[in-house]
């Protein structure tokens, strides 16, 4: 029988990724509402590692089965470091994603670097207490506009230079490919086949 773990997130999005992902390893993959359990956390880490960390521990315990959680934001250079673990509270409640976009760009006038990345940290703890953990980053920069259709959140005003494009100007194959949640995946889905094989 498949092993299942529960996903700490309620976004159907990324239960669908980490299906696909951890499917590979043999692994079910299940949502809180599955389990009937909540799974919000008070985000009050510092880092996007120590608000995984959290939120995979707390739903680990409500579980009693493994729990992966992720945490990521944008990080600006020139806001050091904002809106970073703050990224979806941007500029308060009353904003949507294209509001916090614009929000940023408004901010960024007359900054002299545009340099930006988006992190990612992925945490999995399991009822015996072990814990492993993985990190992604994807350095680009703030453009001067918007630009493109898909993704969410900061995606049509993070730009790539390697691409030309921004994440909202690429598809999600190619997105996942050079992201920050994409590069994460890769590393935690890595260390948890070895740490099955064990
Ligand atoms: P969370 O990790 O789901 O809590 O996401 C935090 C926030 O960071 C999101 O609400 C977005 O505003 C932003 N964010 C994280 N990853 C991405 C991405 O790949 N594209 C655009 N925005 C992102």
């Amino acid at each position: 029988m498949a092993e299942k773990f529960v996903l700490a997130t309620h976004n159907p999005g990324k239960l669908r990724e980490m299906r696909e992902i951890l499917g590979k390893l043999g692994i079910e993959v299940v949502g809180p509402k599955d389990l009937g359990i909540d799974a919000e956390v008070e985000e009050t880490g510092t880092t996007f590692a120590e608000n995984a960390m959290l939120k995979a521990k707390a739903v680990c315990r409500a579980a009693k089965l493994p729990a992966i959680a992720d945490d990521s934001g944008l990080c600006v250079d020139a806001l050091n470091g904002g809106p970073g673990v703050y990224s979806a509270r941007y500029g308060g409640e009353g904003l949507d994603d294209k509001g916090r976009y614009m929000l940023l760009l408004n901010s960024l006038r007359g900054q002299s670097s545009r340099k930006a990345h988006f992190a990612c940290a992925i945490a999995c703890v399991f009822p015996n207490g072990k814990t492993l953990t993985a990190e992604g980053r994807c350095d680009g920069t703030i453009a001067f506009a918007p630009m493109g259709e898909g993704g969410f959140g900061y995606d049509p005003v993070f730009f790539v230079p390697e691409k030309a494009k921004t994440f909202a100007q690429l598809t999600d194959g190619e997105k996942n490919e050079i992201s920050h949640r994409g590069k994460a995946l890769t590393e935690f889905s890595e260390k948890l086949a070895t740490y099955l094989k064990k």
